[in-house]
């Protein structure tokens, strides 16, 4: 049997690694407290409308990347047979008739159907088609949600048993079978291989059904808690951070995943409580600078750029594609492709050769009316002030909708392609995009697998250092274990980190299991339990100790 393996793009995280991923998140805690951001945690998955509403149905994201299901979906049979019934026979109501009668006459087949455990699962109609009267090929009908190998072969074997029960007066007739489903029950597989005539029906014979989506971000989760938990009353802003997975479907490469974890922070709430100053925007960057070095990243460097407001970027598309007109043959198939559906994308374009023809195109910053220029000049002079570096880059006009204004990356040098530590912006119209009250809002979400390549980059090793524990209890013989647990739980109630051995272990296997995972070696046998005294040995420099029990903790803890 072949073994099953995490699914492409999702890996497992590993200790020590995971304890750098633990670090992390506690620093970015700690920042987010003494910035006066609480904590959110909204579902993992969410109404597929609230992406294609907030994130935008034309973004690759939505279009492309979503793990989108139908949940609940349940076939509703009664309906679906009514309905047949009726609209397929309404006019002839001998048939509809004609076809329970001969239900009834088949009830004792239909309880051999029933022994074999074929009635549970089908619904069983006999009718007489089209003009046929009682008496000539009768059909067995049977109604499914879709085409499947069980549905047909519990037709097939209706048939057969129909045929061969002396009882039935279906004994010598050719019985026919028909399995109606509705119309978008596409599977065409089971039709080549069998006599069963597939009916497809129009009409939604589902009930219950939803659709959803694993979130592929979280600020849509957010808002939409925002506007649902009614966080705008307060009247005041709300700082909120969150801490969890997301999922793409993207081409998995280094630093790209398919389930990726994101640190992000939102900062909404109503104008009045001054959401959409700009000191908002320059105090989340300066926390995202503060954060980062706190978390001992180095070379990163900050982009910056303003999209405007709604009406801004629609005149610079327009400005765009009048400009791409002269020159876009020269440019790549996807950048052909975007000057007509999605101008703006051309600026993420990586094809070396359309670089030099970028470079000419209008820049947004030309677009921008005076209040979105003023606001923007506002940002850049706080960041002045704090001293947070950052590079005006004319092209970062990131790939959600839902953007207004300020738009920001973190760049870091060291990730390769996927280059990116962390994204965000400012988003003042979402809100009422998802049916909400105005909310202007600021935020930022890292991707925080990046942050861990780049940390490991940094500590030049491949994997975190390995976690030692303080001691390693080593009792001598079975009889000891349970002395031992309670030697660990003394020790660890004390806060120490403790390896527990057993009594299967000889003395040098003991030494070298506890070589490999503690700093030191504690050993404990009859003579030690009786006079409270135990023998240390400390690995590094080979020195072994009398410690009485009493001083033992303070003793390791050294
Ligand atoms: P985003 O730019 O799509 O923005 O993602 C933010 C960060 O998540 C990226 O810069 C990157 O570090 C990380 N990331 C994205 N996709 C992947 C992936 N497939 N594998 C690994 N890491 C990835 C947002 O998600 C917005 N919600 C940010 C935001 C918050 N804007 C306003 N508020």
């Amino acid at each position: 049997m072949s073994t099953l393996k995490a699914v492409r793009g999702t890996r497992d995280l590993l200790p020590p690694e995971t304890a750098l991923w633990n670090r992390i998140e506690a620093t970015a805690r700690a920042v987010f407290a003494r910035y006066n951001f609480g904590e959110i945690r909204t579902p993992v998955f969410e109404d597929t409308a609230l992406f294609a509403r907030g994130v935008g149905e034309e973004t690759d994201i939505v279009s492309k990347e979503m793990y989108t299901w139908e949940d609940g979906e349940r076939f509703n049979e009664l309906r679906m047979i009514v309905d047949w019934e009726s609209r397929n026979r309404a006019d002839d109501p001998t048939y509809v008739q004609a076809g329970r009668a001969h239900v009834e006459r088949l009830s004792p087949l239909l309880t051999l159907l029933n022994a074999i455990g074929v009635q549970r699962e089908v619904t069983w109609g006999v009718a007489l088609s089209g003009q046929q009267l009682p008496g000539s090929a009768p059909e067995f009908v049977c109604f499914r949600p879709r085409i499947s190998g069980e549905a047909i072969s519990a037709l097939l074997k209706a048939r057969e048993l129909a045929k061969s029960d002396p009882a039935s007066h279906l004994r010598q007739t050719h019985v026919r079978l028909r399995l109606v489903v509705p119309t978008n029950a596409a599977d065409n597989r089971w039709i080549e291989r069998h006599d069963v005539t597939i009916e497809w029906f129009e009409g939604n014979f589902f009930d219950s059904a939803q659709s959803l989506t694993l979130r592929p971000e979280n600020t849509a989760g957010v808002v939409r808690a925002y506007i649902e938990n009614k966080l705008g009353e307060a009247g005041q802003l709300q700082k909120l951070y969150y801490i969890g997975p997301q999922f793409r479907r993207e081409r998995p490469q280094k630093g790209r995943y398919r389930q990726f974890y994101q640190i992000g922070a939102e900062v909404i709430g109503p104008p009045s409580a001054g959401s959409e100053s700009p000191v908002r925007d320059a105090e989340v960057l300066e926390m995202l600078a503060t954060l980062l070095d706190e978390l001992g990243i180095t070379g990163w460097t900050l982009h910056l750029n303003s999209v405007g407001s709604a009406a801004d970027r629609a005149r610079y598309n327009d400005a765009l594609r009048a400009a791409l007109v002269p020159v876009v043959g020269k440019m790549c198939v996807d950048c052909q492709r975007r000057a007509v559906t999605n101008p703006l994308r051309v600026l993420d374009c990586k094809v070396p050769e359309d670089q030099p023809i970028i470079d000419t195109l209008p820049v947004i910053a030309d677009s921008l009316d005076e209040e979105s220029k003023k606001h923007f000049a506002a940002v850049t002079a706080a960041l002045d002030a704090a001293s947070v570096p950052y590079t005006r880059n004319h092209r970062l006009v990131r790939g959600l909708d839902y953007y207004t204004r300020t738009t920001f990356e973190f760049i870091h040098g060291g990730l390769g392609a996927q280059n990116a530590l962390l994204g965000g912006g400012r988003y003042d119209g979402l809100s009422e995009m998802l049916g909400g009250p105005r909310a202007p809002g600021i935020g930022f979400a890292m991707g925080e697998d990046r942050l861990v390549l780049t940390l490991l980059a940094q500590l030049d090793q491949k994997a975190a250092p390995p976690q030692v524990a303080d001691a390693f209890i080593a009792p001598l013989g079975e009889g000891l274990n349970a002395a031992a647990l309670v030697l660990g739980r003394e020790l660890r109630q004390a806060g120490l980190r403790i390896e527990l051995g057993d009594g299967s272990f000889r003395l040098k296997k003991s030494f070298e299991a506890a070589d490999k995972t503690a700093r030191r070696i504690v050993i404990l046998g009859e003579d030690e339990l009786q006079s409270g005294i135990l023998t240390v040995k400390t690995f590094a420099t080979g020195i072994q100790t009398k410690v009485p029990r009493t001083e033992l903790a303070v003793f390791l803890n050294q």
